[in-house]
C-alpha cells in the first residue's frame, strides 16, 4: 500500500505532520502546504488524509502565512488569465452568496457604463443560494462558457464580461471544494478565503469588490465571523497585489423581490431601466460606488454616486447590459421584451394571515421554496426550471393587512404545495414594527483615511 511507494510515503508523512502542527496552532514548514496540495491533486495524498487536514483547519484555524500558502497552491495548480492587453483597470466582483442576490446583474453593467471594465467569473447555485450563471442561462442564446480568448474579446468589445469559471483555473480549489462539500468543512474562514481569493488572483483583475453577506441566509450567518472572513479576504487579496474592498451586507431576508433565475434577470432589467426595487437598488448603488472608488481612489463618494445615478436614469446601464449580452450571443429581443423570457405557467398566491408588520422573511425557507419548484438543484446536476421561483411583495418592516398578497410562487408543477408551505412559514407578521435593518452594515476599505476625499 502507501508504504511501498516512497513518494506516497513521504507525502503521507507530510500530511500527518501538518495535521499535528495545525492542531497545535503551529506554523508549517515553508513549502509544505504547497506540496500537500500538489500531492493531493496528483493523487499522492488520498481523500481521507486531505479531509483530515481540512477538518483540522476548520477546527483549529490557519495562520495568515498558511492561508497565503494555500491560496498560492490553488493559483499555481492551473492557468491564469492574462488581462493586461485590455490596457486599463479591470475590476472583479464577488458575493459570498445569498437568496435573491440579483446584485451582480445590476452592478457589473452599471460600473461598466461608468467606464470601468469588469471581468466576472461566476458560479452556479449552491444549496439554498442562487448562482449568477444559472440566472443568466435563462436568457436565450447567451453563452456563459467562454474560453480565455473569448473572455478577453468580449471584455474589449463590451467593457464587461460575465462567464462561468473555466476548469483550467485553480483546479486544486475545485478538487478541495468537492471534499469540503461532503465532509462538513465548507464553513471555515481560512478555507473560504483561500478558495475565493485564489480564483480572483487567477482571473487577474486589478481590483476586487467583495460582498460578504451576513444573517440567516448567508454562508456564514454570524456577523462577527462574517467580519472576520471579510477582513481575512481583504488582507489576503492585498498580499497578492489585488486592491480589495469588502462590504458586509444584510442577508437576514431575501434581497429585492425576485428569487429564481429568469425572475431575477427580469428584476435586474427593471433596476437597469431605472426602477427602484427596495433593498436591491440601494445595495447595487452602494456596491457600484465602492467599485468606482477602487478604480479611482481619488473619486469622492458624492461624485461616484452621481455617476451611478446618471447611468441608471439615462439608460446607459441598460444599454451596456444589452451590448454585453449581444456580444455573448443573447437574443436581445428577450431583454427589450422580458415577457419573452421564460415565464412560469402557474402562480400560487401567498396571503398574510394577520394584520401587522412583517417582522421576518426567513431567507433559507424562501430559498428552499425556490429550490423545490426548480430554481435550484436538489441533486447534483439536476435540470433547473428557469421560470420557477418566488416573488415577494413585502419585506421586513412593511405594514400589511390580513389577506394582503405577500408573495407568489411561480411554478411549472414541481412541488408547488411544498413551496407554498415554506413561503407561508417564511413570512412572519407581528403586532409591533421591527427594528430597521440596514442593507449595508459595514465597509472594510483598505484605503487609509488620510487619502480619502
Ligand atoms: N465559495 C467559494 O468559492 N469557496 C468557498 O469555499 C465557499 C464559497
Ligand atoms: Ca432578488
Amino acid at each position: 500500500m502507501a508504504g511501498t511507494d516512497p513518494a506516497i510515503a513521504e507525502a503521507s508523512g507530510r500530511v500527518l505532520a501538518a495535521v499535528a502542527r495545525t492542531r497545535a496552532g503551529l506554523e508549517l514548514p515553508p513549502g509544505d502546504v504547497e506540496r500537500i496540495v500538489a500531492d493531493f491533486v496528483a493523487g499522492r495524498v488520498p481523500d481521507h488524509q486531505m479531509s483530515a487536514w481540512l477538518a483540522t483547519v476548520a477546527c483549529a484555524g490557519l495562520s495568515d502565512a498558511g492561508t497565503q500558502a494555500l491560496t498560492r497552491a490553488y493559483v499555481d495548480s492551473g492557468d491564469r488569465l492574462d488581462l493586461r492587453g485590455i490596457g486599463r483597470t479591470v475590476l472583479d466582483k464577488h458575493s459570498t452568496g445569498g437568496v435573491g442576490d440579483t446584485v451582480s446583474l445590476v452592478v457589473v453593467p452599471v460600473v461598466a457604463a461608468c467606464g470601468v471594465a469588469v471581468a466576472k467569473m461566476s458560479g452556479r447555485g449552491l444549496g439554498h443560494a442562487g448562482g449568477t450563471i444559472d440566472k443568466l442561462e435563462s436568457v436565450p442564446g447567451l453563452r456563459l462558457d467562454l474560453d480565455a480568448a473569448a473572455t478577453v474579446a468580449v471584455l474589449r468589445e463590451a467593457g464587461m464580461v460575465i462567464t462561468g469559471q473555466s476548469a483550467a483555473l485553480t483546479p486544486a480549489d475545485g478538487a478541495t471544494y468537492a471534499l469540503r462539500d461532503v465532509t462538513g468543512t465548507v464553513e471555515s474562514v481560512p478555507l473560504i478565503a483561500a478558495s475565493i481569493i485564489a480564483k480572483k488572483v487567477a482571473v487577474g483583475a486589478d481590483g476586487l469588490l467583495l460582498d460578504v453577506k451576513t444573517g440567516a441566509g448567508a454562508l456564514i450567518p454570524d456577523r462577527t465571523e462574517a467580519t472576520r472572513l471579510a477582513t481575512t479576504m481583504v488582507r489576503l487579496a492585498g498580499t497578492f497585489g489585488l486592491r480589495c474592498t469588502a462590504a458586509l451586507t444584510d442577508m437576514s431576508q431575501p434581497l429585492g423581490r425576485a428569487v429564481g433565475n429568469a425572475l431575477e434577470v427580469k428584476e435586474a432589467l427593471d433596476v437597469l431601466r431605472g426602477q427602484e426595487v427596495p433593498g436591491l437598488t440601494e445595495l447595487a448603488r452602494v456596491l457600484s460606488r465602492l467599485m468606482l472608488r477602487i478604480a479611482d481612489p481619488g473619486l469622492s463618494d458624492d461624485a461616484a454616486d452621481a455617476r451611478v445615478a446618471d447611468v441608471l436614469s439615462s439608460g446607459a446601464a441598460y444599454d451596456r447590459f444589452r451590448r454585453w449580452a449581444a456580444a455573448q450571443g443573447a437574443d436581445t429581443r428577450t431583454l427589450d421584451r422580458p415577457d419573452l423570457l421564460p415565464t412560469a405557467p402557474h402562480r400560487v398566491p401567498v396571503h398574510a394571515t394577520a394584520a401587522g408588520w412583517v417582522t421576518d422573511v426567513h431567507p433559507r425557507a424562501v430559498g428552499e421554496a425556490a429550490l423545490r419548484v426548480g430554481a435550484g438543484r436538489l441533486a447534483q446536476g439536476a435540470a433547473l426550471d428557469p421560470a420557477a421561483g418566488v416573488v415577494l411583495h413585502h419585506r421586513v418592516g412593511d405594514r400589511v393587512d390580513a389577506g394582503d398578497l405577500v408573495a407568489e410562487v411561480h411554478h411549472g408543477d414541481r412541488d408547488p404545495d411544498g413551496a407554498f408551505a415554506l413561503v407561508q412559514s417564511a413570512v412572519v407578521v407581528g403586532p409591533e414594527p421591527p427594528a430597521p435593518r440596514p442593507v449595508v452594515l459595514d465597509v472594510l476599505d483598505p484605503i487609509p483615511e488620510a487619502e480619502r476625499k
